[in-house]
């Protein structure tokens, strides 16, 4: 099978354009109507308002994780916050959850019902009334087995790493060794945040033996462990996604009888990207990963990388020869090297366009877009998608020219700060003949400084990238 793009997996993330010119790319908030909803009469914060919040917030929104500058653990703060819990869940901009309603159904989908947002929302206009203490009961668990994963191979920095304090965002990258002695699947994997006021996201890559030379110029270069990355570990070599986490992620155990085959000549690369919002400490997050021996004949999971090309104009009244689509080559090229230079007109050739594809992108409004013609029988387990800054909408789609296409990964407000890694509730079975595109859009304006951007791994680069965990039948 051409294994979709397996080939572009050189510089691990694609980029794809929205073929739709139709995508809501409205910044204004929506606001939900939840007036119609019927709510109980005299909703309180004990009976109402707290098992929602418990169930759906706390997590977050305590002690030591990441929204502890808004801990919702008392009745006090619970109550003195309630316009802006209200404000928050009316627009669904919390509990963060960055698919849309026509995704697929993915596992841990973090949104509340229309039900608990009215509740929410008519509790707040009443007052915040506290309630009767004695008419708390905690909300019935929604049903996710949090599994437990196995500690076979953990992987801990041996030195803490302190993030420079110069910025509110740190992106660190940290290589480790495997020390396994044969092939092992791994089979499940759960991230162990130290620090999780600090931590914000987290992305695991598998390097093979060709980036030891390269790891080991940056590791430790600057004086403390790891190295300074930002779209991805920047090692000009091959990679693939073993996994991701996000606050309030779950443990990850892979389908029973699965598993991705890691050899002990490889790396894996931890991606941190450490928000120094509220705390800047020095931190050793682990990363536990639970081990089958190769022996057992378990079916190999794959991570298929797919990549699409980045060709953003200048926004309107921004000219100049940085606005030149071969100064932006050059640019990625003399900071990442010469492949990265070709990367552009490479992603153009993979996905079969030219930048006549792209004649209509302007920067306020630029898609990117590459159609994967599926050749052998796939299972479908989980998704991601990766862009940088200037994304505004991200859709990985299963046949769309279709008479019933799938949505796959639809976030139609794409927010850097919170990606993942998403599974479904069932599994999705592709057939050959069936045509996978992803879609990216990006907006140029956001930029604080304009120019022509094309595919890169730094800030201000861009990418659109997505990745399918899936079984080759
Ligand atoms: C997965 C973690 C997470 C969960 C779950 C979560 N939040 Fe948040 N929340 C955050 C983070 C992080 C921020 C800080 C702003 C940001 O990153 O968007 C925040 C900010 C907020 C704010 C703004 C606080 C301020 O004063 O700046 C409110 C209000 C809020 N959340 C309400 C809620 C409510 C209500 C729930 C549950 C229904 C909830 N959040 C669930 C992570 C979370």
């Amino acid at each position: 099978m051409r294994y979709l793009v397996l080939c572009l997996l050189i510089f691990i993330s694609s980029l794809t354009v929205l073929a739709h010119g139709d995508e809501d790319r409205d910044d204004d908030t929506e606001s939900l109507d939840v007036s119609g909803v019927a709510v109980p009469e005299a909703p309180t914060y004990h009976e109402h308002a707290r098992p929602i919040i418990e169930a759906s917030c706390v997590a977050c929104h305590s002690d030591g994780q990441i929204a502890a500058y808004a801990p919702f653990t008392s009745a006090e703060d619970v109550v003195w916050a309630a316009p802006d819990i209200k404000f928050h869940v009316v627009n669904r901009l919390m509990p963060p959850w960055m698919p849309s309603p026509a995704n697929l159904p993915l596992k841990y989908d973090r949104r509340l019902s229309t039900e608990e947002i009215a509740l929410i929302a008519a509790w707040a206009d009443d007052g915040a009334p506290l309630g009767d203490a004695r008419d708390y009961r905690p909300a019935a668990t929604d049903g996710f087995d949090f599994a437990e994963v196995r500690p076979d191979l953990v992987l801990e920095l041996d030195e803490a790493y302190t993030p420079a304090d110069d910025a509110l965002d740190d992106y660190r990258c940290f290589a480790f060794e495997l020390n396994i002695d044969a092939p092992r699947f791994v089979t499940g994997y759960e991230f162990l945040p130290d620090v999780a006021e600090m931590a914000h996201h987290s992305i695991f890559y598998l390097f093979d033996e060709r980036a030891e030379r390269a790891i080991a110029r940056h590791d430790g270069a600057d004086g403390q462990p790891g190295w300074s990355c930002y779209g991805g570990p920047g090692l000009s070599s091959e990679s693939a996604w073993l996994g991701g986490w996000a606050p309030g992620a779950s443990p990850v155990i892979f389908p029973a009888g699965t598993g991705i085959l890691i050899r002990p000549s490889q790396f894996i690369v931890v991606q941190m990207h450490y928000n120094l919002w509220t705390a800047n400490q020095p931190d050793r997050s682990r990363i536990v990963l639970q081990l089958a021996s190769a022996e057992n004949e378990l079916a190999e999971l794959m991570v298929i990388p797919l990549a699409a090309p980045v060709e953003i104009p200048c926004p309107a009244g921004v000219a100049g020869p940085q606005c030149e689509r071969g100064a932006a080559k050059e640019r990625v090229a003399d900071l990442y090297g010469a492949g990265a230079g070709h990367f552009p007109d490479r992603l153009l050739r993979e996905c079969n366009q030219s930048l006549n594809d792209y004649a209509e992108n302007s920067g306020e409004n630029a898609k990117g877009y590459c159609d994967y013609p599926i050749d052998g029988p796939l299972t479908v387990f989980g998704v991601s998608g990766h862009m940088h800054e200037l994304g505004r909408s991200f859709r990985l789609e299963l046949n769309p020219d279709g008479e019933a296409p799938l949505l796959l990964l639809d976030i139609p407000r794409w927010d850097f700060h919170w990606q993942d890694q998403y599974f479904f509730v069932e599994s999705l079975q592709i057939a050959p003949g069936d045509v996978l595109r992803m879609s990216c859009i990006w907006d140029n304006s956001l930029s604080d400084d304009p120019r022509y951007v094309v595919w890169g791994e730094g800030t201000s680069d861009e990418m659109c990238f997505g990745t399918l965990l899936a079984l080759k039948q």
